[in-house]
């Protein structure tokens, strides 16, 4: 398993670590995250529905076991207690989540899709997920994008500086999701 990995530490269990494409923003945390999840991801961008060229060469260059025996390997590498059930939003932000009925898919603490292929999002870094939920908006950029059609029909009622909101709330709640430092020469 090591040696599956050892393509992703430099980039995922560095804790702050941040990419500059598209823009700058701190690498999503993927220990802890569902497997499912995670799999269904890396298949996405190995076939481009998820544009972003790094991840795209790293998942292509990764057997559908590789994948498989990867996504098994994050979602169990963190071991937090479950977050509480129920929380209760500021009205503002309330109102803004009853909008894309987000916590009907994503879970009440946003921590407990409904599906395994749905992520976790709560306590995920607030410019990763601003940058993630932009991207979902983006059409017709060979470069960038996500082509995932439930997301897209969420994210096309909000302004960028509603997403920002929903992203800063979202990454400030008690999550699951945490970056586990790994050294490449145990
Ligand atoms: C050069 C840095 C880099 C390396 C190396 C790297 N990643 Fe990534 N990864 C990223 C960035 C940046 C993103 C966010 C891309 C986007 O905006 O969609 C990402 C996104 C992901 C996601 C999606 C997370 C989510 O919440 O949707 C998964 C899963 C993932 N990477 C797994 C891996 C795995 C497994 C490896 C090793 C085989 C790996 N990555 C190697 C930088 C990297
Ligand atoms: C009908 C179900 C559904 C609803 C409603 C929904 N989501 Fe999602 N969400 C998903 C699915 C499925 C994905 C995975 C898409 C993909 O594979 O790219 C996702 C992905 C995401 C991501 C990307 C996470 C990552 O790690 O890259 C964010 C952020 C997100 N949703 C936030 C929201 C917000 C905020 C709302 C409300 C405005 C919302 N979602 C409403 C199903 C839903």
């Amino acid at each position: 398993m090591e040696s599956k990995v050892a393509m992703c530490i430099g980039c995922h269990s560095i804790p702050g670590y941040q990419a500059t494409f598209p823009e700058v923003y701190k690498v999503p945390m993927i220990a802890g995250q569902n497997s499912k999840y995670l799999a269904s991801a890396l298949h996405a961008y190995a076939k481009g529905e998820r544009k972003h060229p790094t991840m795209r060469s790293i998942a292509q260059s990764l057997s559908d076991q590789d994948i498989t025996d990867i996504a098994a390997y994050y979602e169990k590498q963190a071991q937090v207690p479950a977050v509480p059930e129920t929380v209760t939003p500021p009205a503002d932000i309330k109102a803004l989540l009853d909008k894309g009925n987000c916590a009907s898919c994503h879970g009440a603490n946003f921590s407990k899709p409904i599906d395994g292929t749905y992520p976790k999002i709560a306590g995920q870094h607030p410019d990763y997920l601003y940058a993630a939920l932009k991207a979902y908006q983006t059409e017709g950029n060979p470069h960038l994008g996500r082509g995932n059609a439930i997301m897209a029909a969420q994210v096309k009622q909000f302004s960028h500086a509603e997403l920002k909101s929903l992203a800063k709330y979202l990454a400030s709640l008690p999550g699951e999701l945490r970056t586990v430092p790994q050294s490449k020469f145990r």
